[in-house]
């Protein structure tokens, strides 16, 4: 099957990363269409996927952009619906991987006669969403998508509540490389004495926090939990501000200051080597104040081994069971997070015991072996029903 992927960024956020593993099973007949150019074509590139960057325009549809923006942003995006619609014809499905590719994915897919896939892979929820995008992502959807893959039931019972048809929907979690991780994870745990001496953590307890810089990513409350432990507890914050959230990531900063924790709290920015650093912490800690739609770096960590605390909300909960493959503590709540951050440095017996179950858990249920064959199943199923009902298929 020639799957046609579309993706607006060139950026390497959690969509980008998850649709590199998916698009490696494909690359032989796929084309990965990006909106932006960026570090996201180069690892795909480096994968030997077939990758182009289909305008060299910025396509301006925020999270939170009004109509009137909307519709201005439509016309900037006439000629690259031309472009694409004009590639589309040699492939078989559209598979649009996020919000602004659906709205160019929707009208491709609708004028070159072929079924669309949108992959979900946000919450669309008012707290993530503009009502209007909300509108306008749920409207494509039910009229042009053929199937809606949600990376969480969380994020399924979203699109379902926001007036999504419940008939297009499947979950289907995120897969990764299991044994991949397992190797970069061995080397991390080789170097981590050198690694915390370097980075000045050399008789710390180190908390690890892997994401990008954003309020909703809650990277103040593990700061604000850090400031409740001892002294020999400390933070890295792995990740940038992939957006433009900059005045937050000057509130961090500030926040850090004031709590006098320049010695307990490392800002490392973006970093490419994420199994080997999370295996080196002694403990990831996820603390999104919003329902997290999946959660990659949950998953990531129990695949190295690393001891995970998440935020209770979204898909969190379908990747953690509380005090048996990890600690769930409430969004938001820094205290709580502290003693359990307390508890998991004093308790050396409790932390290899979740470590272990979590890594059989994540080893089990989210490889990408599991993912690829599931999607795969799906997208035979929407051709075979396109075949039988060829009137069916056209938007
Ligand atoms: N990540 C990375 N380098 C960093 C910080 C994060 O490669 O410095 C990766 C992280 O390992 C994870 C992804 O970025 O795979 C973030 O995905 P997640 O689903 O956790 O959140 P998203 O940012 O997509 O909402
Ligand atoms: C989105 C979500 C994140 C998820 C990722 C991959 O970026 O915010 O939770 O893990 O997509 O599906």
């Amino acid at each position: 099957m020639k799957i046609l992927f579309l993706d607006q960024s060139g950026k390497l956020g959690g969509a980008e990363l998850s649709l590199l593993d998916l698009a490696t099973a494909f690359r032989e007949t796929c084309l990965v269409g990006l909106f932006a150019d960026g570090p996201f074509q180069a690892a795909l590139t480096q994968r030997q996927i077939p990758v182009q960057v289909l305008t060299q325009q910025t396509v301006n549809v925020s999270k939170d952009t009004g109509w009137l923006k909307g519709v201005a942003s439509l016309r900037t995006l006439l000629p690259l619906i031309s472009s694409t619609t004009q590639l589309a014809k040699n492939y078989d499905v559209i598979y649009a991987n996020t919000q602004k590719a659906l709205v160019v994915g929707a009208i491709v897919a609708f004028l070159s006669h072929r079924p669309l896939v949108y992959h979900l892979r946000d919450i669309l929820s008012a707290e993530h969403f503009s009502s209007t995008n909300l509108r306008i992502a749920i409207a494509l959807a039910n009229r042009f998508a053929s199937l809606v893959i949600a990376n969480s039931q969380a994020t399924a019972d979203a699109f379902l509540q926001a007036g999504g048809r419940s008939e297009l929907v499947k979950v289907i979690y995120n897969g990764f490389e299991v044994e991949t991780y397992r190797q970069l994870a061995q080397q991390g745990r080789q170097t981590q004495q050198t690694w915390k001496q370097q980075i000045g953590l050399g008789n710390h307890f180190v908390v690890g926090h892997f994401s990008r810089l954003s309020p909703w990513k809650g990277q103040h409350v593990l700061i604000e939990a850090i400031a409740q432990c001892p002294d020999s507890i400390a933070a890295v914050l792995v990740g940038d501000a992939l957006f433009g959230e900059t005045d937050y990531v000057q509130q961090l900063h500030q926040q850090v200051d004031r709590l006098g924790l320049r010695d307990r709290v490392k800002f490392l920015g973006f970093q490419q080597n994420v199994p080997q650093l999370m295996a080196a912490c002694d403990l990831v800690a996820h603390t999104s104040t919003a329902p997290e739609p999946f959660g990659r770096v949950i998953t990531e960590a129990m695949l190295c081994g690393t001891p995970i605390v998440a935020a209770a909300a979204g898909g969190a909960v379908e990747l953690v069971h509380d005090r048996q493959t990890g600690w769930l503590t409430e969004p938001g709540n820094s205290a709580q997070l502290a003693t359990v951050i307390q508890e998991a440095a004093t308790q050396p017996n409790t932390l290899n015991q979740l470590r272990q179950a979590a890594l059989e858990s994540a080893s089990q249920n989210f490889s990408i072996r599991n993912t690829v064959t599931q999607i795969h199943h799906a997208l035979d199923e929407l051709t075979d029903i396109k075949a039988l009902h060829p009137l069916k298929s056209l938007g």
